[in-house]
């Protein structure tokens, strides 16, 4: 479709998306090698300790079953009071706690009730993670009871699982700083290049300007010229740049604001225009609620901004359709033009990137036209620009909203 061709001179536009998918391609891979890296070190904690806690049983089926305990303090310390890490409540059959470890908040506890309260709270959460082991207590090879080892994962193994999301969280936050500096830094560039090639312009336009000036009163004085036509186009050319010239150097400093009558505005460069564009274009201008209406304007650079969004209109409409300008009072300290055209209007799709550097379906098109129309309603009038309504092949309607 032609509507998607971006143009090839100025393609900061593909460029800039292409980076962002080859920055979120790694992103996401390196997030995966990350939580594929942790479940397997989370695999191989858990089952270190669930030996341990096998080991655990073990010891205190062994122990239970000496008559003699002597040889026993050694396997003890090694085995149980070795353990500081695994959380464990050792309970009778019927489910009593008679002894734990590793649980912080029950050695806290100061009341009996109250350490009941927490180790049957545990029991509750440790059942639902691993199941209780079984220790059979005998005596002389007889059966005398049995007690339950139950435990849960080390603060160790649960920080680890939480770890991947941590981490993740870190880049994800390192990322968005980076892509806003980033964003930033650009945005400060594009300023710079814009402010200093409009100072440029203006200051190089300037010298020439000066001198036509004198040619045409050198003309004017002429006795033998006889066609004073050329010197009133001439005027007028040279006008024109005057005003050119002057949206230049606007542009290149911080322009000032006045208040203006906003129709009057529109309607100076709609009459401007007409004689530029086929006859076929319709313009209408209507006021709401009167004609009086006034905004902080730059005058140069709004009519700038009128001249270009006017000109996209016509393209739009291959110099054949209309062009109908409202200009309203909204809210109180606001005013809104609308500039409805009935052009081939803008794919849905593409409404978001036609304010982007670089966008333009002509083919003599650099894609600038609409990025400098946002500039200085956003930049130098505070205001805002946006598509407020387009339809294909029935037209477009821009809204600018100003302060008043
Ligand atoms: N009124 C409109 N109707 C339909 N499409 C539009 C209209 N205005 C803008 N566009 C689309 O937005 C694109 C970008 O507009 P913009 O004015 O920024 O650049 P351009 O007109 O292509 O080139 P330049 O203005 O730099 O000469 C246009 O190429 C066109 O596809
Ligand atoms: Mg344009």
């Amino acid at each position: 479709m032609a509507g998607t061709k971006p143009n090839t001179s100025l393609n900061l536009y593909k460029n800039r998306s292409k980076f962002k998918w080859v920055v979120l391609g790694v992103s996401v891979f390196i997030s995966l090698v990350s939580i594929y890296y942790t479940n397997v070190l989370v695999g191989q904690l858990k089952s270190r300790e669930e030996k341990h806690i096998g080991l655990y049983a073990s010891t205190l089926e062994y122990i239970a079953n000496q008559q003699n305990n002597s040889d026993m303090n050694f396997v003890f310390e090694e085995i149980i009071v070795s353990n500081k890490s695994i959380p464990v409540i050792v309970t009778d059959e019927i489910g009593k706690p008679l002894q734990s470890r590793n649980i912080p908040k029950v050695d806290r506890a100061v009341t009996p009730k109250e350490k009941n309260k927490i180790l049957k709270e545990e029991l509750e959460i440790m059942e639902s993670e691993h199941e209780p082991l079984l220790v059979t207590l005998r005596t002389d090879g007889n059966i005398t009871g049995y007690q339950f080892i139950y435990y849960r994962n080390s603060s160790l193994l649960a920080q680890l699982k939480y770890y991947p999301v941590v981490q993740l969280s870190i880049i994800g936050i390192f990322g968005m700083i980076a892509f806003l500096v980033f964003n930033y830094s650009k945005a400060a560039e594009q300023n710079r290049v814009w402010v200093g090639m409009a100072k440029e312009t203006a200051h190089q336009l300037g010298t020439p300007i000066s001198s036509l000036m004198a040619w045409v009163e050198y003309l004017k004085a002429d006795e033998n010229l006889t066609d004073k036509e050329i010197i009133v186009e001439l005027e007028k050319d040279v006008e024109r740049l005057n005003m050119i010239t002057s949206r230049f150097s606007n542009i290149g400093s911080e322009p000032t604001l006045e208040s203006a009558n906003v129709y009057r505005v529109i309607d100076d460069t709609i009459a401007y225009l007409k004689r530029r564009v086929s006859t076929k274009v319709i313009f209408t201008i209507r006021c709401f609620p009167n004609d009086e209406l006034e905004a902080n304007l730059n005058i140069p650079l709004f009519e700038w901004v009128i001249e270009n969004i006017c000109k996209n209109a016509v393209d739009a409409m291959s110099g054949d359709g209309q062009i109908n300008i409202s200009i309203l009072k909204a809210n109180e300290g606001h005013v809104v033009v609308d500039i409805a055209d009935t052009g081939k209007g803008i794919a849905k799709s593409m409404i978001p990137k036609i304010f982007q550097p670089g966008y333009s379906t002509k083919k003599r098109g650099w894609g600038l036209g609409l990025t400098l129309v946002k500039r200085i309603i956003e930049n130098y009038h505070k205001g805002k620009i946006y598509v407020k309504d387009s339809e294909l092949n029935k037209g477009t309607t821009f809204r600018i909203s100003l302060r008043s």
